[in-house]
């Protein structure tokens, strides 16, 4: 008979806590000063996500502080032409980004003016998924919102689920679900924590050269557990 294959379940909430202290502890060690992580102002958070979902944080670096200069609030972007928003983005690509920014400006400014701080209304906003969703809720309002984005789910997959791909539909299911299990208790402990995984996963557990020696959670990570060395991520991520 064929062996089932092994499900890894949720993380225990012991593991999760050991997992989060060493995670936490090198944030702060190691985590980079960029402008979005020194306000919690939901506008310009919103900017910095928008911005963020395709392009790399150093070619967005300049583009966000150009941004808030011609448009430093929701209502001037709201009052903004297409054109001028437009001009502003170009160079970054992926215009719908731009034109769902300025639509959404402009609805919220119609209703109250306030960037909702719930996952669940911040998604009926125009380009805002699931992950930006948690983003605004978790960066902006420090609510206790989880958040898997490419780099949150590769770190999850490796460390706790290599039997979840992150491509597939219950793969990604199933690192949300991690992703909620292993939050801290509070929302002001889950801004440090969103933003520690996502920088372990741009700066560590990257995709092609994972450098599983300077990782602050490998005593934790299955991946590594089951191969020993920085080649386990690159074959996972690479699949
Ligand atoms: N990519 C998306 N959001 C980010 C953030 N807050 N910090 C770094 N990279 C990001």
């Amino acid at each position: 008979m064929p062996r089932a294959p092994k499900v890894h379940p949720l993380p225990d909430p012991e593991v999760a806590r050991a997992f989060r202290r060493r995670l936490h502890r090198w944030f702060r060690a190691h985590g980079r000063d960029l402008p979005w992580r020194r306000t919690r102002d939901p506008y310009r958070i919103l900017v910095s996500e928008l911005m963020l979902q395709q392009t790399q944080v150093s070619r967005v670096l300049d583009y966000y502080a150009r941004f808030l200069e011609r448009f430093p609030d929701l209502p001037t972007l709201a009052k903004a032409r297409p054109t001028r928003v437009r001009e502003a983005w170009h160079g970054l690509g992926y215009y719908a980004r731009a034109r769902n920014l300025h639509a959404l400006a402009r609805r919220v400014t119609r209703a109250d003016g306030v960037i909702p701080d719930e996952p669940d209304t911040l998604r009926t906003l125009p380009g805002v998924g699931a992950y930006t969703a948690g983003a605004v809720a978790s960066f902006a309002y420090e609510k206790r919102a989880a958040l898997v984005d490419t780099n949150v789910a590769r770190v999850l997959h490796r460390v706790f689920a290599p039997d979840a791909h992150p491509k597939s539909g219950p793969g990604l299911k199933r690192l949300w679900a991690i992703a909620e299990a292993i939050l801290p208790r509070t929302g002001r402990a889950s801004w440090t924590h969103n933003q520690a995984i996502m920088e372990l996963g741009a700066l560590v557990c990257t995709a092609r050269a994972p450098r599983c020696t300077v990782c602050p959670v490998r005593t934790h990570c299955a991946t590594y557990a089951a191969t020993g060395d920085v080649q386990a991520g690159r074959r996972t991520a690479a699949e």
